[in-house]
């Protein structure tokens, strides 16, 4: 079975005792592998700000979701998108965020993170190198050894650097792989945006989780 071990993710997009406004999720990676997220979220009367480089693509999602999601077609390095995601929330403050940027540096998740008011859900998909093992190649085989010795779940988000949480509350999705007889596979799109899912509309105390395996390393699929 393909675990998601929800042990450690921080509460919800909706807030059961709030008067019901609709909620306005940030998406970003709107258009990959959080793509069913945005027509999960819109179909349940979410709003969503979609974000993504390619606005016909965007148009598309836009068009398909009847309004709902609104796209914010820019790269996630152009300068200004401090700005750009505050005329996004102008009216109507983002409630929680979804956010697959593994190419984004540092300040970048930071900025996008940091466009959610504090205690309203953010999840950041980290991809598997997140999880890899220190050192060289030979210090790696020590680590699968301890594995084989019945260790080979043991990996947590817990032992991530503190900087890999962008903002205090940012609950984080390590992206792992399916292990199959026939060799290990990556997540499908919706596979991820179900676990993101999971982990947005998770209720408190705030919680990290693993999607799939991360253990032994070698098991990992080629890219
Ligand atoms: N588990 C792992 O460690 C791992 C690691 C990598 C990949 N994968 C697998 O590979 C699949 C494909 O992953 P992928 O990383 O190639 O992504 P993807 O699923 O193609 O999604 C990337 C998303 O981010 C947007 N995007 C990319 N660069 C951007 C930028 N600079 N500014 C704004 N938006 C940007 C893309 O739209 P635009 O191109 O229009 O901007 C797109 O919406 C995933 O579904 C996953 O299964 C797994």
């Amino acid at each position: 079975m393909d675990a998601i071990d929800t042990d450690s993710a921080t509460g919800s997009g909706r807030d059961p005792g709030a008067p019901r406004a609709t909620p306005h999720l940030l998406v970003v990676g709107a258009t990959g592998a959080l793509l069913p997220a945005v027509r999960t979220l819109t179909a349940r009367g979410d709003t969503v700000t979609a974000m993504a480089r390619t606005a016909a693509d965007l148009r598309d999602l836009e068009r398909s979701t009847h309004g709902a999601a609104r796209p914010l077609a820019r790269d996630f390095e152009a300068p200004g998108l401090r700005e750009a995601l505050a005329r996004a929330a102008h009216g109507s403050p983002f409630t929680g965020a979804l956010l697959y940027c593994p190419r984004a540096s540092p300040a970048t998740v930071r900025t996008l993170a940091g466009a959610v008011p504090p205690g309203r859900p953010v999840v950041l998909a980290l991809t598997s190198e997140h999880a890899a093992p220190d050192g060289e190649a030979g210090h790696e085989e020590s680590v699968e050894a301890e594995s084989i010795e019945g260790d080979a779940a043991s990996w947590s988000p817990a032992l991530l650097p503190a900087g890999a949480r962008p903002t205090p509350g940012c609950r984080l999705l390590v992206l792992g792989w399916r292990p199959r007889p026939e060799g290990s596979r990556w997540h499908t799109a919706g596979e991820i945006s179900e676990a993101a899912l999971r982990v947005l509309d998770a209720g408190p105390p705030p919680r990290d989780a693993v999607l799939g395996r991360v253990r032994p390393w070698r098991t990992r699929p080629s890219a």
